[in-house]
């Protein structure tokens, strides 16, 4: 039986809110955080709400040397009625524990966890910008903290929610980005951890978007571990293309995160009566697709960025330039009616906000 009383600590002094046009992506947090504890004897328990502040943890932790964490994000928003909003939490509490699954982690309560964030963003709405593309991103995450180097699941573990005001989150915003497709790394195997938010995927990734960058790419297109072959994530979003009318995405393997933005992207785009199709999709058939005057769009989904059109994908020496390098309008739909759902702006038929 979980405890779901949340003890509230507040902050004696706070701090001051960033100028919404100065507003980055991560780098300043609010006012106060949620934590709780596991222990084998007592579950997750001590839930409270504190002071934004350090934590103190053995530097034997186990998360510090073999990386046992889970994460997510999701953000709040501020409708046209001054309301809190959250989009789609449900989703983002359901895969944390598919990534506690796979990472042998324990479960959380979904709906503890979800009162948790609702009270954190409830005391901090003061933080959630109002600027058009502004809004509280909101991180819960998962460490192993047992003191031990020993390789094996940890005893104990801290889950924590922080929250930072973001704008846009590539400075591109809504503009077509260069994309190199990755020959060299890949992200994740079938079997491994690609379908877990799992930090490591994300420091494994680094390599590859730091060589991407020298050569002037905003990020890589992931292909799949194998056979290098089969379209996998872009960046550390899903992907989609627009191939001769109809939207296809590289269906889930166990390699590729099922994203938020992805799920809602499909639900719209078939509300829409467009075709949408989730199967393999070979670098090759995009390639010709590119050739044959039908690859029409392609671009990124994510709960950070939103929608990410890509205006030139380069394929060794073949460098496809996409929709004239143009925003295409099945991106700038998505982005249009994803993120009007979001603020309160368009109406929501499918029940996402909370
Ligand atoms: C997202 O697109 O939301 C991501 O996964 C990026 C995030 C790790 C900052």
């Amino acid at each position: 039986m979980v405890d779901r009383r949340i003890r509230q600590e507040l902050a004696s002094t706070k701090k001051e809110k960033p100028a919404p046009d100065q507003l980055q992506f991560g780098k300043e947090f609010t006012d106060h955080m949620f934590i709780m504890d596991y222990t084998p004897n007592e579950g997750w328990h001590d839930a409270r709400i504190v002071p934004y502040q350090n934590i103190s943890i053995d530097p034997s932790a186990m998360v510090f040397h073999y990386g046992q964490s889970v994460f997510e994000g999701l953000k709040a928003y501020l409708s046209p009625e001054g309301e809190a909003q959250l989009f789609r939490p449900d989703i983002n509490l359901k895969r944390i524990n598919n990534s506690n699954e796979r990472m042998c982690i324990p479960k959380i309560d979904e709906e503890f966890a979800l009162d948790a964030m609702k009270e954190l963003v409830a005391l901090e709405k003061d933080w959630i910008p109002e600027a058009e593309g502004t809004s509280l991103y909101i991180r819960p995450f998962i460490i192993s903290t047992e003191p031990f180097l020993g390789v094996a699941p940890s005893h104990n573990y801290k889950f924590i929610v922080i929250l930072s005001p973001v704008g846009a989150y590539y400075k591109e915003g809504i503009n077509p980005v260069k994309i190199a497709v990755e020959n060299k790394y890949v992200r994740a195997v079938t079997g491994g951890t690609g379908e877990a938010k799992t930090g490591g995927n994300y420091a494994s990734s680094l390599k590859a978007q730091e060589e991407a960058n020298k050569n002037g790419y905003a990020q890589v297109l992931w292909l799949d571990g194998v056979e290098k072959e089969y379209i996998e994530e872009v960046g550390s979003m899903n992907v989609f293309f627009k191939i001769n009318g109809e939207i296809v995405t590289p269906e889930l393997n166990g390699s590729i995160l099922e994203g938020v933005t992805r799920s809602t992207a499909i639900r719209l785009l078939e509300h829409w009566n467009y075709p949408v199709s989730e199967r393999r999709v070979s670098m090759q058939e995009v390639y010709q697709a590119h050739q044959d005057g039908q690859l029409e769009e392609a671009f990124g989904t994510g709960t950070a960025a939103v929608v990410s059109p890509i205006g030139q994908l380069s394929w060794g020496d073949q460098h496809m330039v996409i929709n004239e390098g143009q925003t295409g309008e099945v991106a700038k739909a998505l982005y249009d009616n994803v993120t009007g759902i979001q603020y309160g702006t368009v109406e929501d038929p499918f029940g996402w906000i909370t």
